[in-house]
């Protein structure tokens, strides 16, 4: 994918394969005008990442954060799949997962980093499941529902949809299902005035260069 990206931006953004919670040991701190994580902060440490990205901007830097929040598809396992979703664990699941509980807690979260929140918005998009199949791309295919540390969810998932397929033809009635996808959006800044611990002295970085972590 990297080699990809180089070969579509060119020379003069440097591309640089880490871990995220391990961005700032990459770059100089204090270093970069602008830090995106967008849809990143539910596959690690929320706080942990948030702290990386704080490191690397320079005061008046800006942060654009874009995360799902756990609040995203409950119809999918309230209600009338409430049951169905127990036995699977999906709730220990999403517990799992760092990212925000709901756009509340996103925004707690960076005010506890120290980030000035510049702007921000709580977008409910609607989405419709048409098919058991629909339901499957999101929850298995794409990893959201089994993106946890928990393995047995994996075996229990597995066995579930045999079992599922077998069930498909009284199921069907079911669909479609209407959820809602919620997704806190928020241009955070680090702020210049104060500063929660003690900043190493800023190192200007060459603004013909981007780097992506
Ligand atoms: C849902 S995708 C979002 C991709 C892109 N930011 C976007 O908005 O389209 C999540 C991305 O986070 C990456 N990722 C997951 N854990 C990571 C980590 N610890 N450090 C860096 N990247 C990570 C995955 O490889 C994946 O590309």
């Amino acid at each position: 994918m990297l080699s990809q990206a180089a070969q579509k931006l060119g020379p003069a953004v440097e591309l640089i394969n880490a871990d995220a919670h391990d961005a700032s040991s990459h770059l100089p701190p204090a270093s970069q005008d602008l830090v995106l994580c967008h849809f990143v902060l539910g596959f690690g440490d929320g706080g942990q990442l948030l702290e990386q990205a704080y490191r690397l901007l320079r005061p008046g830097g800006c942060l654009s954060l874009a995360t799902t929040t756990r609040q995203s598809f409950s119809e999918l396992y309230e209600g009338r799949f409430e049951r169905f979703a127990n036995w699977l664990g999906v709730q220990n699941s999403l517990d799992q997962l760092s990212n925000p509980i709901d756009h509340a807690d996103c925004l707690q979260l960076l005010q506890q980093q120290d980030f000035d929140i510049l702007a921000d918005r709580d977008h409910r998009q609607p989405v419709c499941f048409e098919s058991l199949r629909d339901v499957r791309g999101w929850a298995v295919d794409s990893g959201w529902v089994v993106n946890g540390e928990d393995k047995h969810i994996r075996l229990r998932v597995a066995g579930a949809w045999t079992l599922i397929g077998l069930a498909m033809v009284f199921l069907h009635p079911l669909f479609p299902v209407h959820a809602t996808c919620e997704m806190s959006i928020v241009l955070a800044q680090k702020p210049v005035a104060r500063s929660r611990r003690q900043s190493p002295p800023h190192s200007p970085s060459d603004p013909a260069r981007e780097t992506i972590v």
